[in-house]
């Protein structure tokens, strides 16, 4: 039987989403502002939450209904499923609101409504109830409200996917993982290239485009909250985590994926990244400032998200930094490819090159554009 699927993922990876989950055996793929709807068969779910790079969580459709106000959804919630079998009161659980309507338009007090439909429903068929874990809970119950209607879904896994597990060390405002992965997507860098990120901070890029040229799945190393569903299937899940495992390319030679990073300290937290991503083979870090580095003499592609201002330095160092990086290439990266996320097209300007393309991409909920630049 299908699942139907909602991915969220980052504001302008919607494209890339597409692919990738189509890519994966997703079917009836349709995108929307952030969002991918799909169905599923159970190994193309599992081959998902193995491979997808993109998406920060997956929603499972449970059950789609009307709703007219409070007790209309008191009730639906109880009838939306069979509770005797997802929640048993030994289980702990917790409830996600997003969206409004006219008549529930206070996540606070729909998501109390939602808890108290399904507690009193166990009341009624245990005589007890469980407990609400908001941080680990058994299941992650979600309602999505609009207008008329609700949704319910089961959320895959209680923190975000886009925490693969390799990055204790954090650097100064990293990027996340999935929105690093899906712009190395749009970059279209294929892994002939040489890779250079001259403001590498904690590593994300690199360590997400190494992962992604060696096929290691991203869902291999972590937990997932449908492992403790009545319907999981322990075998198929073995299928599909060893096909992925067998998959993975790890003897692959890659060309030189090198970041700068002038900090030490963040220089030492990136190697650290990378060694527990089992990459230290593959990257290269150097603690230097980007401006005495040597660039290989075989053009590739460079990958940066440099400070833009909102939490990361003042508008004076700013401008150098964007100045300083904008002379360097000129200089020194006749052919290259430059990407760069930009969330502050003043600063971008200070570059003195012109962009062949852009994508807006929301970063943290800043308004940012991916810029893609041909040096010359
Ligand atoms: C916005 S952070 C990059 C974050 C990174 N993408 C990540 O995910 O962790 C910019 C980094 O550039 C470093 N940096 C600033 N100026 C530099 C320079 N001239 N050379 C090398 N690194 C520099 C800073 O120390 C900071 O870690």
């Amino acid at each position: 039987m299908d699942i139907n699927l909602l991915a969220v993922l980052p504001v302008g990876l919607e494209d890339v989403g597409v692919l990738e989950l189509s890519t994966l055996g997703a079917k009836h793929v349709r995108k929307s502002k952030g969002r991918i709807s799909c169905k599923v068969d159970l190994a193309g779910f599992y081959r998902l939450h193995l491979q997808a790079r993109l998406p920060f969580r997956f929603l499972r459709e449970i059950k789609e209904f009307t709703c007219t106000g409070k007790d209309s959804l008191y009730h639906s919630i109880q009838n939306s499923c069979d509770w005797e079998k997802w929640l048993d009161p030994s289980k702990t659980f917790r409830v996600n609101v997003s969206g409004g309507s006219i008549e529930l338009n206070h996540s606070h007090f729909t998501a109390l409504t939602v808890k108290n439909a399904v507690v009193d429903l166990q009341q009624r068929i245990w005589g007890e109830r469980s407990a609400i874990n908001l941080k680990s809970p058994d299941l992650c119950i979600h309602l999505h409200i609009f207008s008329g209607g609700a949704s319910l879904s089961f959320d895959t896994s209680s923190r975000s996917l886009h925490r693969r597990g390799y990055r204790e060390a954090m650097g100064i405002a990293p990027l996340k993982e999935n929105l690093a992965a899906g712009l190395i997507k749009l970059s279209n860098w294929d892994d002939s290239l040489t890779l250079f990120d001259p403001l590498c901070g904690s590593g994300t890029f690199l360590i997400e485009a190494v992962s992604m040229a060696l096929s290691i799945p991203p869902g291999l190393f972590r937990s997932f909250l449908f492992e403790k569903w009545p319907d999981f299937d322990r075998e198929l899940w073995k299928l599909e985590s060893t096909f992925a495992k067998e998959h993975c390319l790890l003897n692959k030679t890659l060309p030189p994926i090198i970041g700068c990073e002038k900090n030490i300290e963040i220089a030492k937290q990136a190697e650290y990244n990378i060694s527990l991503a089992g990459l230290e083979n593959y990257i290269n870090i150097k603690n230097v400032d980007f401006r005495d580095f040597q660039l290989p003499k075989i053009p590739g592609v460079i990958i940066c998200n440099p400070p833009y201002g909102q939490r990361l330095g003042n508008p004076k160092d700013l401008e150098i930094i964007y100045r300083q990086l904008g002379n360097y290439l000129k200089n020194n990266a006749s052919g290259w490819d430059l990407w760069l996320l930009s969330g502050n097209s003043q600063l971008s300007n200070f570059l003195g090159m012109k962009c062949s393309r852009r994508f807006p991409i929301t970063n943290g909920g800043i308004d940012c554009r991916w810029l893609h630049y041909k040096i010359h």
